[in-house]
Parts: C-alpha cells; sequence; structure tokens
C-alpha cells in the first residue's frame, strides 16, 4: 500500500500517489510527447479500480481538463473514498482556454465543478493560474476561494501556481499548494519549504516532466518520484495517466530499493 501523509496541518491523510485526469477529458492543447485518443468508459473505470487497488486516494480534475469533471462525476460510484481536488478560473471549450478570475466567474465554476461532479463540496480547490500569480492574488481571487471555503462548499484552498514570488505571496491565505519540483526543476524548493513550516499541504504536478522521460522511462519515473517524496514537504505526487502499468510502476517507486524499476 502507498504510503500517506497530511495534508497540511489540518487536511485529510493523502497518498504518496494521487492519479491527474487531464488525459481522460482533453487531448488537444496539451504538452504531452504523443497525441492519444480519449479512453473510453470503460477504460476509465479500468483505471479508477487499478488506483482504488493500489491505496491511492486523490484524484485531480479540472474545469479546463475538458470531459474530466463530468465523466468523473458519472463514473465515481464511491465519492466519499476520494480527496477530490478541483481548480476554478481557467475553462476549456471549442480547443481554447479562457480565464476568468471574477468573483462571480469563480463563484460559477464552483457550482459547475459541484454539479458536473455530483458532491455537494470539492475537498480542494485551487486558483488555475494563468501565470500571473500576483496579479491574481492582488485582484482579490484567492480571498473570494477563501469566501467558499468558509461558506462550505470548499474544504481547502490554495493555488495551483506558476511563480515563485507569487506561490510564496499566496501563503498566507492558503492551506494546500500545487507545486512544481523535480530534479530538473528545482527553483520551486523554497516554496515547498516554506509550505512545511507553515503547515501547508503540498501538491507536486508534472512530476515526471508530463512524460518527457528520457532512456528508461520506468526507470526515470520512479526516480524522479522518489526524489520528489524524500522532501518532506511533499504530501501528495499527482501524476497524469492512461496506463494502468504506469499507474503500478510508479506506485511501485514507494516501495522498491532504489535503481529497481518495475
Ligand atoms: N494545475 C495546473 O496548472 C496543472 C498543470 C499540469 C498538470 N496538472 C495536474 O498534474 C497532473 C500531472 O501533470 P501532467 O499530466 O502534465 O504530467 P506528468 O504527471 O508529469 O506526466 C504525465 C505523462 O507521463 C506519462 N507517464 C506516466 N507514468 C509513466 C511511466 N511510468 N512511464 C512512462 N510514461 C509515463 C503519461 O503517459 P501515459 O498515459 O502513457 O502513462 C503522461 O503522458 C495532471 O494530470 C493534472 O492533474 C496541473
Amino acid at each position: 500500500m502507498l504510503p500517506r501523509r497530511r495534508l497540511g496541518r489540518h487536511g485529510p491523510e493523502v497518498s504518496a500517489l494521487g492519479l491527474g485526469t487531464v488525459k481522460i477529458g482533453r487531448n488537444q492543447g496539451i504538452k504531452y510527447p504523443q497525441g492519444f485518443d480519449l479512453p473510453d468508459d470503460r477504460q476509465v473505470l479500468t483505471l479508477l479500480d487499478c488506483a482504488r487497488e493500489l491505496g491511492i486516494n486523490v484524484l485531480d480534475t479540472a474545469p479546463a481538463y475538458g470531459s474530466s469533471e463530468e465523466r468523473l462525476g458519472r463514473l465515481l460510484h464511491d465519492r466519499e473514498r476520494w480527496v477530490l481536488v478541483s481548480k476554478a478560473g481557467e475553462d476549456f471549450s471549442a480547443g481554447q482556454s479562457h480565464f476568468d478570475f471574477s468573483a462571480a466567474g469563480l463563484r460559477a465554476s464552483v457550482e459547475r465543478s459541484l454539479r458536473r461532479l455530483r458532491t455537494d463540496r470539492l475537498d480542494v480547490l485551487l486558483l488555475h493560474s494563468d501565470g500571473n500569480d500576483l496579479k491574481l492574488l492582488a485582484e482579490g481571487a484567492l480571498a473570494t476561494l477563501v469566501r467558499l471555503r468558509e461558506e462550505g462548499k470548499v474544504v481547502a484552498v490554495g493555488v495551483s501556481s506558476k511563480t515563485v514570488d507569487g506561490a510564496l505571496a499566496c501563503l498566507a491565505q492558503a492551506d494546500v499548494m500545487m507545486l512544481s519540483y523535480r530534479p530538473d526543476h528545482l527553483v520551486e524548493a523554497p516554496v515547498l519549504s516554506a509550505c512545511q513550516e507553515q503547515g501547508i499541504g503540498v501538491l507536486i504536478k508534472k512530476a515526471l516532466s508530463s512524460g518527457h522521460l528520457g532512456g528508461d522511462p520506468a526507470r526515470q519515473a520512479q526516480e524522479q518520484l522518489r526524489f520528489i517524496w524524500d522532501h518532506p514537504a511533499t504530501s501528495c505526487i499527482v501524476v497524469g495517466t492512461l496506463n494502468p502499468q504506469h499507474l503500478r510502476s510508479n506506485a511501485a517507486a514507494f516501495s522498491a530499493p532504489a535503481g529497481e524499476a518495475s
């Protein structure tokens, strides 16, 4: 079974590995090395079964991931066993991203996410930053999410950030941050350390360089996952995959001795 850590000071216990769900809902305008077809419902159900079996309890989705939220809402029959992470601020339609960080836009987005996911609360809601983290903060976008938390629509809030300065500035209001950190991307390490000091949960995105893995991909994936998990600030590493074999191999990184890819 995968190890678990608490997601921030007051959050739930989360599995070392989480399942990122971009690829179940969107195959346009993305940065993976190869194109792919969206999986059918049977394939998504198989992937979710595999995640359950491995002890994964985090699902990461977003309105920007096309039909991901709607499909999860329709196919998950055990919502209460999962820590559901979604986002607001970016939407994807007609092959393009659209951004709206106004209070009304964020509220409407959360209502849509709740309907699509068929739930009455989001466990984590993150601002889906467009790269202007400091501007979003100054315009009160994170403050809107804090109000939604106070109203009980979401349990924990934070930002999927893109800049170090912006992320650091968000920490005063955040329960959870989604950050990038891996051997070839250490620039956000100070943010991880600050999160650890302040009891803020850390979800890691793009841990496997969005699939741009060289040499022996399975081995490199395991090495990167172990490196990231070695940082005590890491609560959960959200990896996107459509392939149950990749999911199993990635999970094995948390038990296999270093250097033994399976
Ligand atoms: N908030 C944001 O701004 C943001 C941005 C990006 C991502 N995210 C979240 O973070 C998640 C992960 O990010 P990501 O999907 O960009 O990148 P990632 O997790 O670094 O990489 C995913 C890619 O790696 C491949 N892969 C996974 N395991 C593998 C293995 N063992 N061997 C070889 N290839 C493997 C997957 O292909 P297969 O399907 O073939 O396994 C997929 O194409 C997303 O799903 C999303 O939930 C958030």
